[in-house]
């Protein structure tokens, strides 16, 4: 009997595709501009806050004072962690890779959950601010435990971004590397309907909980051409060490077909306006810090990858460097696409409560190309092999 054929387009990797109309983030990838519910991402990074601005993802609006402390409240008092998770992270192994950690962590937040499914928008997007809230906790204590310190609760009175970076280390943080950490946060928000955003959206068009939609997004986000391009990019450059070296190493990337990581988007065709942002923190940070060799490498790498693909649309995107700037704090590279979740959660919950409010099941389909109606063998006279 002979394949099924039907008359249909492929959208392999889904190019151009839209599953929803949204209100929440708008990219013009020709013109290097980035919008969240209308305003400019560097607007946002000059005048906002992390919090404020997930404020405005989840919810629509920019928020009063009063709104603003009720949502800062109520993060902060989700932000500890239940013993019983603290325990779970001890369990872990050591050498676990954070990502697998975290995603972990969130699905337990979910069994440890009495209620952890439920109907109602409001209490969907209050389970993913607890989650939200917890991911700094969870992180820093997993990165405490690994390295024989104990995990640190959280100070209370301070930003996700402060948060996160006294947990990690137990002192006071630096105002400007908070300022920095929570401009990086803002950056990391949301971004359309990327791979993570559009594998939270698959999970909750099924009405599954906000521990499973969450979880679905730490799991696609962190994938090398996703979220984990921030540690590649970062080890590139530290691989690369000098600025002297920058040129032979690309020409040898490009000659071998190798990606440069933190380079090409498949949306922005011109500067990503994030790595703008980023790159001049960065700059000012590595002066601070003393660190303006690991600034140069970078810069280097990113010249003479322009100059290489002169003509085409590949130009440095956010990842080229984030990493750069979160080592730059002191921050472990394993624990950079981690961060980007405790940021991209914000983005997460906005799309998926946009799409929950007129919901339909997300069922694409597969061209099936394969032969039908084939007789079932005995297994003594299967070839083992692939069908021809
Ligand atoms: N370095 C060298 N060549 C590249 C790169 C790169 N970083 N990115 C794309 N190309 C080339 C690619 O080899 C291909 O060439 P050819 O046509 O000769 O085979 C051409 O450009 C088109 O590639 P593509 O994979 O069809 O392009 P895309 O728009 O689907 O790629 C991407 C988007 C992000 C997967 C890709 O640019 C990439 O792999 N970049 C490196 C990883 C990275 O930095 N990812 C972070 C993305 S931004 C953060 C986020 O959203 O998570």
């Amino acid at each position: 009997m002979s394949t099924i054929r039907e008359p249909v387009v492929i959208h392999k990797g889904l190019d151009n595709v839209y599953v929803k109309e949204s209100k929440i983030c708008y990219i013009d990838g020709e013109a290097s501009k980035l919008f969240y519910r209308g305003y400019s991402i560097e607007e946002l990074a000059s005048h906002s806050t992390f919090e404020e601005t997930s404020y405005l993802l989840i919810y629509g609006w920019l928020p009063t004072e009063s709104q603003l402390d009720q949502f800062t409240g109520k993060l902060e008092s989700y932000r500890v962690i239940e013993p019983r998770l603290l325990d779970l992270l001890r369990k872990l192994p050591p050498k676990s890779d954070p990502m697998d950690v975290l995603r972990t962590a969130v699905s337990a937040l979910g069994v440890y959950d009495p209620q952890p499914a439920t109907d109602d928008l409001d209490a969907r997007i209050d389970k993913a601010l607890a989650i939200l809230a917890k991911v700094p906790t969870i992180i820093t204590a997993f990165q405490r435990l690994r390295t024989g310190s104990d995990p640190i609760p959280p100070k209370g009175h301070m930003t996700q971004a402060g948060e996160f970076l006294y947990m990690l280390t137990g002192h006071e943080p630096d105002p400007h590397d908070v300022h920095v950490m929570d401009v990086a946060l803002i950056l990391h928000a949301e971004h359309e309907m990327n791979a993570s955003t559009f594998a939270c959206t698959v999970t909750a068009s099924t009405l599954a909980d906000m521990y499973s939609v969450i979880t679905s997004g730490i799991g696609t986000l962190r994938g090398p051409l996703h979220g984990g391009a921030n540690e590649a990019a970062l080890r590139t450059v530290l691989d690369v060490g000098d600025p002297s070296n920058a040129d032979s190493y690309v020409v040898d990337a490009l000659t071998h077909k190798k990606r440069i990581m933190g380079f090409g988007h498949r949306v922005y065709k011109t500067w990503d306006p994030r790595y703008l942002i980023l790159k001049k923190l960065g700059e000012e940070l590595a002066v601070k810090k003393g660190q303006t060799k690991l600034f140069d490498t970078a810069l280097a790498i990113e010249t003479s990858a322009r100059k290489h693909l002169e003509g085409t649309p590949i130009f440095p995107n956010v990842d080229s460097y984030s990493g750069i700037v979160f080592h730059m704090l002191g921050i472990e590279t394993d624990l950079f696409t981690p961060i980007f979740v405790m940021s991209r959660i914000s983005g997460w919950t906005a799309h998926t409560i946009e799409y929950l409010e007129a919901n339909r099941l997300i069922r694409p389909k597969a061209l099936y190309v394969g032969k039908i109606g084939l007789p079932y063998p005995p297994i003594e006279s299967r070839s083992g092999k692939p069908q021809e």
